[in-house]
């Protein structure tokens, strides 16, 4: 490494030097040697005349200044020092980039051909010397110089405002974006693309054109998220009074993009996992996951772009925020509780994961060395939780009152996590001081219960105590103010009135000391609790309950979500105590009551199948593996099979039954038709493992008109390693191989194949045609669904996953650093395995630490990893 990276701290914010109000950019676009013109409206607002301007990977070509030609600069390694200038003046900086030789996918690159641009969180300075720092906003003008026969769509932020053609075939086209925005949301896309239009009409009456560009051939499958977008749209002025504020908006979708998608003002760039979709080459969670990540960049317009963020730090205001949104929306659209459950179940894995790790962070980082690092599940999911919190102590009606009051306060500037958390207490008068500590205090608070009963003074007391245990980088922890919903049930199953102190109250108990006793009063009989409630708080809850109780809140709790959870519990302590006896040489035993827990939830025709899918689950070994400070990776995982094969086998009548009552003749996507077909599939995960297992899924594979129940069959047979995975797998890549995004699913097959020789075998499909290092979504459906869902073999002793993996992780350095890091996190975890395992996670972390070449993002998680 050339230079040991520098961390940047929250508390060191400066205001800008000077700001810029208006920038005009030409780009002469060429695939090697693109040139730059920025001419920016520059004015000081410091007692400094000195301007240093960010910029990376540049040819600098020129600088002038009000129009003359100016030499007073220093270059520097990280960007341009501009000496002497006047207190206001033009900018004008010419620069060359070249965007074939861009493997890093950020700043402007070439996808497949097309031109398109990646500024989130600091790619700007990868195309001029600039402010590139969120709280610098200017209004953005752009013209686009390219050839017309190959680039015909020439797009950039806000509206068309003029345009032409040019001698030597080429055309022009420029943009006028009236919204001052910071530069992390500047985008530029040049290409030949086929176009969905259609248009939405804001409920005060403004004409939004709609356009979703795809690659050629591809137009049959842009229409969900078309229909998505509208969906949003609508759902926005609906639930939270916004409109749009341009007269476009448009989608492109590409094959090569780092993460899920990006906001950019009026032209959302999209990794096309995100766009394209038809019942033949997407499944039932594709379409979902389309919806709600077309939600969520529509719904950035307004918490992210019309308010944007002051510094990296506070990037949950707009990311905790906005996955709090797109949440709600697929909550409102679809089933609450399914959704409820997907997002519990990212919190309670891979996010209470990372807070185990060496990366552990608050929601608001407080220092930081690779920005592209703080993409977190903490910073998304967590920040999430935090908002969903602050919705609960307020109410629905105060929480509008809160976001109605930051937007007329925060309107077109920068704003920080304080201020979104101030307008929300100013508009409810609710207090929210110590709840504040959730923004600045990492790791998991453990939140553990116990209960008495009184029956000479009819009460029920909830002893509750709470802690965070230490994070690496942050040892003291302080009592956390936890919204702990709650309900007690009567033996009836009926719900019993909360009353302390001779008053009703609530059933969200504030728990905020480490030490709280709540006495509930004219308790009649022993009733039982059902905690956490919708998981009101991200939390790890330890309470004893029984077999009993969590089997009768299997059946009697009045939410989905509880009734769930009870079944998730009772689940944990038998994978706990199984876990002891596979350690021990005992056999594994499910007892026949668990069993029939979930015979009952599967023949109950009231509940929504949907519902069924998921409490028919089993929890992830991710999930399982959390529980724990030194995972047994075999034991784990044999516990969970076995499970897996004992339910298959004793429920196999009923899974049959189920399996076929509910097949579907047509394809539909309306939520009960996908909450049926996750049903069947679930069922057929489980006759795989039966003597059936063979016939039923060659015979789904054979007889699937759409791709969930495609994939549905593969997967049962590659799980179940059925002799039909073979076969099934070479058809598929038959009819698939020219399609990358078709085949990720092949590949993520391969990266999960349980089979003893799995790892031989990915080495082998690095030579598909379809795969390529380049291509992140084939790197992380192969390299990805291999390190973090195939744990025997990523974690063999040989110690050839971690050896496979490792190459890997030096390759992406070089070509592509973001993500390289992002696959890097299961070696993060190293101290959670024997020694071992340990020291030969630890060669690899070492051997990354040793290159030369070190890429900041990967350096900033080794070293935490090897501080440990
Ligand atoms: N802001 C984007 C989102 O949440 C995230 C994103 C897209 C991103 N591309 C990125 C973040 C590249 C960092 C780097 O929707
Ligand atoms: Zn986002």
């Amino acid at each position: 490494m050339a230079q040991t990276p520098q961390a940047k701290y929250r508390k060191d914010y400066q205001s800008p030097s000077h700001t810029i109000t208006d920038i005009d950019l030409t780009f002469e676009l060429n695939e090697t040697q693109t040139v730059v013109t920025a001419k920016s409206k520059l004015t000081q607002l410091k007692e400094t005349t000195s301007l240093k301007l960010d910029g990376e990977a540049l040819t600098l070509k020129q600088v002038c200044v009000d129009g003359e030609n100016w030499s007073n600069y220093e270059l520097l390694e990280d960007g341009l020092l501009v000496h002497s200038l006047p207190k206001q003046c033009d900018l004008t900086i010419v620069t060359e980039i070249n965007p074939q030789g861009n493997s890093a996918l950020e700043g402007l690159y070439l996808s497949d051909g097309a031109f398109c641009t990646q500024c989130e969180a600091e790619g700007f300075r990868r195309i001029t010397y600039f402010l590139d720092r969120p709280d610098v906003l200017a209004k953005y003008t752009t013209t686009i110089v390219a050839d017309k026969k190959q680039f015909p769509s020439l797009l950039s932020n806000g509206n068309r405002i003029d345009g032409g053609a040019l001698e030597d075939g080429k055309h022009w086209v420029k943009w006028q974006d009236p919204h001052p925005k910071p530069s992390y949301l500047f985008a530029l896309v040049a290409g030949d693309f086929d176009i969905l239009e259609d248009s939405y009409q804001t409920k005060s009456g403004r004409d939004v054109q709609l356009e979703i560009y795809v690659d050629k051939g591809n137009l049959d499958r842009a229409n969900h998220a078309m229909l998505s977008l509208i969906n949003a749209m609508k759902w926005d002025e609906e639930r939270f009074d916004l409109e749009y504020d341009l007269d476009i908006y448009m989608i492109v979708a590409v094959d090569f993009f780092n993460m899920g998608a990006m906001e950019n003002k009026g032209l959302n760039v999209f990794n096309s996992k995100f766009v394209l979709a038809n019942e033949k080459t997407a499944t039932d969670t594709d379409y979902l996951g389309i919806e709600a990540v077309i939600g969520h960049e529509y719904f950035h317009n307004w918490t992210g772009n019309r308010v944007t963020c002051r510094d990296w730090f506070q990037l949950s205001l707009k990311e905790g925020l906005t996955v709090f949104r797109d949440q709600e929306f697929s909550s409102d659209l679809g089933s609450r509780a399914v959704n409820r459950i997907n997002n519990v179940r990212i919190i309670r894995g891979p996010q209470f994961a990372e807070d185990a790790s060496p990366m552990s962070h608050p929601i608001r980082p407080d220092k930081v060395i690779e920005m592209n690092n703080f993409y977190t599940l903490t910073v998304y999911e967590k920040g999430s939780e935090v908002i969903r919190m602050i919705h609960t102590l307020l109410g629905e009606a105060n929480f509008q009152k809160g976001m109605s009051l930051y937007f007329e306060r925060h309107d077109g500037t920068a704003a920080t996590c304080e201020d979104f958390v101030s307008a929300m207490e100013d508009a409810s008068g609710i207090y929210l001081k110590h709840f504040r500590l959730w923004y600045s205090q990492s790791g998991t608070p453990v939140v553990k219960v116990k209960s008495h009963f009184d029956a000479e003074s009819s009460t029920f007391s909830l002893e509750v105590e709470q802690y965070t245990p230490a994070t690496q980088e942050q040892s003291e922890k302080q009592p956390l103010h936890i919204p702990l919903a709650i309900e007690l049930y009567d033996s009836e199953g009926s719900l019993v009135p909360l009353v302390l102190g001779g008053e009703k109250v609530s059933n969200v108990l504030n728990v905020t000391d480490s030490h709280q006793v709540f006495t509930f009063e004219n308790i009649a009989e022993e009733p039982t609790p059902s905690l956490l409630l919708d998981f009101s708080a991200p939390v790890r809850l330890e309470y004893e309950y029984t077999d009993e109780e969590l089997g009768f809140l299997m059946v009697h709790a009045r939410n989905e979500f509880a009734r769930w959870d009870a079944g998730q519990m009772l689940l944990a302590k038998y994978i706990k105590s199984n876990v002891e006896r596979v350690q021990a040489n005992q056999e594994v035993e499910l007892p026949p009551a668990v069993v029939e827990a979930y015979r009952g939830v599967l023949l109950n025709e009231d509940l929504d199948p949907a519902f069924v899918a998921e409490a028919m689950t089993l929890p992830s070994f991710n999930e399982v593996s959390g529980w724990y400070d030194l995972v047994d990776v075999d034991a784990i995982d044999f516990v969970l099979t076995t499970f897996k094969k004992q339910l298959a086998i004793q429920l196999h009548d009923d899974l049959e039954r189920v399996y076929s009552s509910s097949a579907q003749s047509d394809y539909s996507l309306e939520h009960s038709a996908i909450g049926k077909r996750a049903l069947r599939n679930r069922c057929l995960s489980y006759l795989a493992h039966t003597d059936k297992g063979f016939e039923l899924v060659e015979q789904q594979y054979k007889n699937a008109t759409n791709m969930t129940d495609t994939m549905a069959a593969m997967q049962a047979a590659n799980s179940a390693q059925l002799s039909c995975r073979e076969h099934l797998m070479s058809d598929y890549s038959q009819k698939w191989k020219h399609d990358g995004l078709v085949m990720d699913k092949w590949f993520q097959l391969q990266g999960t194949n349980p089979d003893k020789e799995a790892l031989s075998v990915i080495k082998e499909t690095m030579a598909h045609e379809a795969f390529s290092m380049k291509n992140p979504n084939r790197v992380r459906s192969l390299v990805g669904s291999f390190m973090n869902m195939n744990p025997v073999a990523f974690h063999s002793k040989t110690g050839d996953g971690y050896k496979f993996a490792g190459g890997i992780l030096r390759e992406l350095n070089d070509s592509n650093p973001q993500v390289a890091s992002r696959l890097l996190d299961p070696f993060l975890k190293l101290k959670k395995y024997d020694q071992h395992r340990q020291k030969l996670i630890k060669d690899e972390l070492v051997s990354l630490k040793n290159m030369h070449n070190l890429a900041k993002d990967l350096y900033e998680k080794v070293t935490k990893a090897l501080e440990e």
